[in-house]
């Protein structure tokens, strides 16, 4: 019970690591916001909280709709009183080499993960600072930092969300609010499940571990830099790829 009666929020909880992590985020004892644009989905992981016994409020909305999220944040403070995690990690990725990659689709990544994260930490941290307390954990990706072929517009958003975490870790420290991003390799989601065998099988033959990762080995290691014991982890990137990208 690492996180018992903290209030946290995680976007893009309605399936995958984001799920994984509200749920681990449950059972550390924390009363969860789930955001999720999908209502369906949202709505299950609710439910799944419920049954952990912890409080949990759902919101279907877009995070790259500044306007939403603020509303939510205001609703959130009313009837938790707190907010002391957020976790970004609501995303989607539109593959394209650098010749093929369309407009629409970089405005539409950049927007998810760049302005989607930005929307959610500036809508939460004046709130943090009158606390001086705060765990944010922004999720990018191993290829943010080493690139990827046909990953033009989802390897530049994770490589700003790096840049990103880091600026404020450096700005909001003298408030006790710690930053820091999470870049996981190859986990298997619903989304990922459905690439190519042939594809699948590269990244594993370069992982050390050999396998794929399941989401819950994420939301471990976030749940720990949500807790108090990373209490002087601060503008790190942590990898969970099992070796992929030594
Ligand atoms: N799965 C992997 O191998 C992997 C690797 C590296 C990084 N990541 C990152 O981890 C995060 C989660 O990945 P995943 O594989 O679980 O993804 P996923 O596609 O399984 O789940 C993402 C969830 O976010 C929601 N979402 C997307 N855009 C949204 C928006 N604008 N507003 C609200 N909700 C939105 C989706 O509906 C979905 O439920 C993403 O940021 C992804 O880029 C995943």
């Amino acid at each position: 019970m690492r996180l018992k009666d903290k209030k946290a929020i995680v976007t893009g909880a309605g399936q995958g690591i984001g799920k994984a992590i509200a749920l681990k985020m449950a059972q550390e004892g924390a009363d969860v916001v789930v955001v999720e644009w999908n209502h369906e989905t949202g709505i299950q992981t609710q439910k799944e909280i419920e049954t952990l016994g912890r409080r949990c409020l759902f919101f279907a909305v877009d995070v790259g709709d500044r306007r939403q999220i603020e509303k939510m944040i205001a609703e959130v403070l009313i009837a938790f009183g707190r907010i002391d995690i957020l976790v970004n990690n609501a995303g989607f990725d539109r593959p394209g080499n650098l010749l093929k990659t369309k407009e629409e689709d970089w405005d539409a990544v950049l927007d998810v993960h760049l302005k989607g994260t930005l929307n959610c930490i500036q809508a939460v941290v004046p709130h943090m600072i009158e606390k001086s307390y705060g765990k944010i954990i922004n999720l990018s990706s191993v290829w943010g930092k080493r690139g990827a072929v046909s990953e033009i517009s989802y390897s530049t958003a994770k490589a700003g969300i790096i840049g990103l975490t880091k600026s404020v870790a450096r700005e909001l420290g003298r408030h006790q609010i710690n930053v820091n991003a999470v870049l996981p390799g190859f986990i298997l989601t619903p989304t990922v499940s459905r690439m190519a065998e042939k594809y699948r099988n590269i990244i594993i033959e370069n992982t050390p571990l050999k396998r794929a990762g399941q989401p819950e080995e994420v939301a471990n290691v976030v749940a720990f830099l949500a807790s108090d014991e990373a209490s002087f982890v601060n503008g790190a990137e942590v990898e969970v790829s099992g070796g992929w990208n030594m």
